[in-house]
């Protein structure tokens, strides 16, 4: 990604979370039900340090604080995003960690993370140098045996969303993507509904890094 695409892709989601309610994005749930079964798989406890990558205005995070999870942290590209988060959390805000970033560029300090979630992030990097950023993002950031779910837009799923171009996967290509260093656990095709009445086909994937 280029410093311009950089410019134009913060800006464009930052434009979509000022111009659109919270709950009219084509992306939102009321609750990341799919999300939290996949991460009740990784049988992780309350003291993990958890990352939803991308988790603009989910809330998710709302969610993992009630069920007591200590250690949060949400990224994203768009400061309206998080400030949305930050303004529904109110003084629960505190507890988490809200990181303004573009996942391609930041970089994390070694082993900070024993899992790392995303839904509907990965798929909007279309460029391979993007791709291959964000995997090493993973690799270097998440610790040894640490858990990965990934959820994209199927094969079956949309080839854009929010304007941009998206990449489909099936599990089977997602972790040709990720490579070697990952091991697919389990993973399911999920639909979601939009508020607009539309059906999305998504592939939930839950890997752990390979200690090698
Ligand atoms: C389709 S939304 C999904 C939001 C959230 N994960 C959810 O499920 O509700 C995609 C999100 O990824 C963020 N995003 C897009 N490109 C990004 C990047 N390169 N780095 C960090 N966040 C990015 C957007 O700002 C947006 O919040």
């Amino acid at each position: 990604m280029s410093k311009q695409d950089l410019v134009e892709s913060k800006s464009h989601w930052n434009q979509v979370y000022s111009t659109k309610a919270v709950n009219a994005v084509s992306w939102f749930q009321h609750h990341a039900n799919d999300s939290i079964r996949f991460l009740q798989k990784t049988g992780v406890d309350q003291s993990a340090s958890i990352i939803d990558v991308g988790g603009g205005a989910s809330t998710l995070v709302d969610d993992l604080l009630a069920s007591g999870y200590k250690k949060l942290s949400v990224l994203d590209i768009s400061e309206n995003a998080l400030l949305a988060t930050k303004n529904r959390l109110g003084t629960r805000a505190d507890q988490i960690h809200l990181l303004v970033a573009d996942i391609t560029k930041i970089t994390f300090p070694l082993h900070s993370f024993d899992v790392w979630h995303d839904r509907a992030v990965f798929h909007f990097l279309t460029s391979a140098k993007d791709r291959k950023a964000y995997i090493q993002n993973i690799l270097h950031s998440v610790k040894p045996n640490g858990h990965v779910i990934i959820a994209t837009f199927s094969e079956d799923g949309p080839m854009q969303c929010s304007g941009l171009k998206t990449v489909r996967y099936s599990a089977t290509s997602l972790h040709a993507e990720l490579g070697k260093s990952f091991a697919l656990i389990v993973n399911e095709k999920v639909l979601h509904h939009t508020p607009g009445g539309n059906v999305q086909e998504f592939v939930y994937c839950y890997f752990r890094i390979l200690d090698v």
